[in-house]
């Protein structure tokens, strides 16, 4: 992989391997009540802020200039929507440029430049409809930012214009992302167990 600031290095995101083993859960903390429901750590809390915080750059050298409106995908997205958000404000405060942002869920006016802000990408079957629902607004520029890319069986599916992570093809909770709803309140990212699948199923 290409090294820091080289052309077109992390165009494709950090990719985790089929075969990555994940690391044990006995080395980071997480809340109890999920002991036992969950078979590893795919990535550490600490790894999604850091590398959230360089896509925070990378969008702030693209865009910087214009003044963006964030649109949040709930629910998942909130906590990738809310660190990136917080990485682009400080950006902004420690330099030149002052970037105009705000956050809106709904509400969409035709003269905004638009960042889309998704937890996760599969086929990209939902982000496309959102796509053709947000371009009848007519905005001057709509990019997508989205923390994980799934590998679906679908190699020529949908990329976002910025992710953080391409994954396995594998079920994720943590970081806001849940099963059943629960989970959101994991901070690392995680794969789920059978144990857990069970107990949360409804
Ligand atoms: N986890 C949680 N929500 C999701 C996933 C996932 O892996 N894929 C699509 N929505
Ligand atoms: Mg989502």
């Amino acid at each position: 992989m290409a090294g820091p600031g080289g052309s077109g290095a992390g165009g494709r995101g950090v990719v985790i391997s089929d075969n990555w083993p994940g690391y044990s859960l006995d080395l980071f903390t997480y809340p109890q009540h999920y002991y036992g429901d969950l078979e590893y750590v795919l990535i550490p809390h600490g790894i999604i802020v850091d590398r959230t915080e360089r896509l925070a750059k990378d969008i702030v050298q693209d865009i910087g200039d214009n003044d963006i409106v964030v649109l949040c995908v709930l629910k998942g997205g909130y906590k990738f929507c809310a660190d990136l958000v917080e990485h682009i404000k400080n950006l902004s405060r420690n330099s030149e440029r002052f970037i105009s942002m705000k956050v809106d869920f709904v509400r969409l006016k035709s003269y905004h430049n638009v960042l889309i802000v998704e937890d996760i990408v599969g086929t990209g079957r939902t982000m496309k409809v959102l796509l053709n629902t947000i371009e009848k607004y007519k905005p001057k520029m709509i990019k997508v930012a989205s923390l994980l890319v799934k590998r679906t069986s679908r190699p020529d599916g949908y990329r976002p214009d910025y992710y953080g992570f391409e994954i396995p093809d594998l079920f994720v909770v943590g970081y806001a992302l849940d099963y059943n709803e629960h989970f959101r309140d994991l901070n690392h990212i995680c794969v789920i167990n059978d144990h857990g699948k069970a107990k949360y199923r409804v």
